[in-house]
């Protein structure tokens, strides 16, 4: 597909190369300083500079190549003096790719229950000594520029609850914006570093339009939807959504943060959402959880423990690939994914032929079928995303939509 329209800002170019014709779904390039990835995209999250148990070249071959850090856990250890030292998270993990970074305060906030929140920024207790530590938007810019992500985020005032008093939500709302405007002054390396803004305003559509009207104003290179990963109805996050893409600027990346469930990013696309991340995939596989196609599997059942089966057929990650099946070939190989090479040469698969009853067995006693697994979620929630966008650019997204759901919860009516 071919470029509609293009817009460029010091750190990041994004084209637009398709749009559905009956839902806000859009197919699109986003070009960062680590090297191009196509939205829709989903981000997985290693918190800790790496995906739990896994290689950065695992990360690699599963076709990430943009994944998260955090700059709460990466600030307090490594700490600032070893990222400057090392020059960097992408040097500190051995990832020549991409990175976010979440600003710091959604993760006290939800980690630490005392986390308390001022117009300075978020104090909190450190979970190291004890000591009292505050967070500001200043300091979690200065962390970010230390880290060196590709994409860095505003320090924002979240709010976890589902139903918290309006005046409060809107002074979180308010807040939100002017920790913005100190974020922007704050920022070292707006030509290297893209610095997102994150819309806050809880489930109220006027409080969001007021905030997406604030924020699109201050005109960063990419636009987050925060403040929906509580558990809301379904109903109010498609509402929130919805109301926020239609006032978004077209040429601008949209990220719903803390998404990850395949059937909220299936919906959230068609709502006109490009970016999303969430730790979920991974920590499910870590018990015993297999995302596919037809839904979510506990292979620590009994039932598996005597399947030989791969742990999804037809699935392209290198442990399900069988080299002489069919597999090799299902829709999901028309897109560019990298191709892994083997030292032997040959077909250069790198099919490991694990089976349903070695990760039940495995899971039980040891860690290498949780990291083989995460493998295979990771890998299953990007071809998701890459069949997502074959459907948007052939524009055949609600067939598609259509499908995927009869599919995912066994509807063969
Ligand atoms: N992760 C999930 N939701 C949010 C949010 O609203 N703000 C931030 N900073 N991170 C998030």
């Amino acid at each position: 597909a071919s470029t509609i329209a293009s817009q460029s800002s010091a750190a990041l170019t994004f084209d637009l190369i398709a749009r559905c014709s009956t839902t806000r779904a859009r197919a699109s390039n986003l070009t960062l300083p680590h090297g191009p990835v196509q939205l829709p995209i989903f981000m997985p999250v290693a918190t800790q500079a790496s995906l739990k148990g896994l290689t950065p070249e695992q990360l690699e071959e599963t076709g990430c190549r943009l994944c998260l850090n955090n700059t709460y856990h990466l600030g307090l250890k490594p700490g600032q003096d070893v990222l400057d030292a090392v020059g960097g998270a992408h040097k500190l993990q051995g990832w020549d790719h991409n990175i976010l970074t979440d600003s710091g305060g959604f993760q006290m906030v939800s980690l630490l229950k005392l986390a308390n929140i001022t117009e300075d920024g978020v104090r909190f207790l450190s979970p190291h000594d004890g000591s009292p530590m505050l967070l500001t938007p200043e300091h979690s810019i200065d962390l970010q520029n230390s880290i060196g992500s590709d994409i860095i985020m505003q320090l924002d005032d979240v709010l976890v609850t589902t139903s918290p008093d309006a005046a409060r939500m809107r002074e979180a709302m308010l807040r939100s914006v002017r920790w913005l405007d100190r974020c922007v002054a704050a920022h070292r390396n707006p030509t290297t570093q893209n610095l997102f803004c994150i819309i806050q305003g809880g489930l109220d559509d006027e409080m969001r339009r007021e905030c997406c009207a604030a924020m699109v104003q201050r005109d960063t290179p990419g636009i987050a939807i925060g403040g929906l990963s509580g558990g809301e109805a379904k109903s109010d996050f498609c509402r929130v959504v919805a109301t926020c893409t239609e006032m978004l600027p077209e040429l601008k990346p949209r990220y719903v943060m803390g998404i990850g469930y395949p059937e909220d990013l299936v919906v959230s696309v068609a709502l006109g959402a490009d970016m999303f991340d969430c730790v979920w995939p991974t920590r499910t596989a870590r018990f015993g959880n297999a995302i596919t196609r037809h839904g979510v599997l506990n292979l620590k059942n009994a039932v598996y423990a005597d399947d030989f089966g791969p742990i999804e057929d037809g699935c392209g990650c290198i442990c399900c690939r069988r080299p002489d099946s069919a597999s090799s070939t299902s829709p999901s190989q028309t897109q560019s994914i990298p191709t892994t090479t083997t030292a032997e040469g040959g077909d250069s698969s790198g099919a490991i032929n694990v089976t349903r009853a070695f990760v039940h067995h495995n899971t039980a006693k040891e860690t290498a079928a949780a990291h083989l697994l995460t493998i295979h979620n990771v890998w299953h929630q990007l071809n998701l995303m890459r069949e997502i966008r074959a459907a948007i650019i052939e524009d055949r997204y609600p067939a598609y939509l259509h499908q995927w759901f009869a599919d995912f919860y066994g509807d063969k009516s």
